[in-house]
């Protein structure tokens, strides 16, 4: 097995495209996520894996809580943008409204759904951190039941595979 047939082989499972919220203290983050997945149902449990340089690890480890945004396929620029650091102005992060959820991380208005999960385990896998997070609020936008998610063959950007440089 080399290291090309891994990658084509890990890009080749499905993934959702979705948007990850963190908060610590005056410090809001928004992050363009994939590896995401329900992991139990009592409680019903949300797994995320988030690489141990990003932004994102450190507010996740510091507020204890996350959100998970999930996004119109028709909008899937979004995503490029998440991918560094997001700017904060006022009650925007990159220019996209956010609002505060019930355990204080910032949850997108434009988001087709989201889950609110505070953290109830993180365990270091490699790379990547793994949030094991409960459910404490979800919902639709108005019309969001009816609309496609984003997900990764929305686009033409990959994740995963066997590190490179800067992973
Ligand atoms: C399509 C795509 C999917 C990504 N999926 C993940 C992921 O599941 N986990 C992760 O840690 N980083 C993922 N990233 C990388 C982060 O978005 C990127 O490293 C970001 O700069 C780190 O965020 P932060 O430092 O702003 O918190 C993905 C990037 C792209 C473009």
């Amino acid at each position: 097995m080399d290291a090309e047939t891994l990658n084509a082989v890990t890009w080749a499972i499905p993934n959702v495209l979705c948007l990850i919220g963190s908060r610590s203290d005056d410090e809001w983050n928004g992050m363009t996520q994939s590896w995401v997945t329900q992991i139990s149902m009592e409680p019903v449990l949300i797994a995320i894996s988030v690489d141990r340089k990003a932004v994102t690890n450190r507010l996740i480890h510091a507020g204890g809580a996350f959100s998970v945004n999930l996004w119109d396929r028709d909008d899937t620029k979004v995503f490029r943008t998440f991918s560094k650091p997001a700017t904060r102005i006022g009650s925007t992060l990159n220019d996209r409204p956010v609002r505060e959820g019930v355990t204080g991380v910032p949850v997108f208005e434009e988001a087709v759904a989201w889950l609110e999960c505070r953290v109830a385990q993180a365990i270091d896998v490699g790379t990547h951190d793994l949030f094991l997070g409960e459910v404490v609020d979800a919902g639709f936008r108005e019309g969001g039941r009816e609309m496609a998610v984003a997900r990764m063959e929305d686009t033409r950007m990959k994740y995963g595979g066997v590190r490179r440089g800067g992973h």
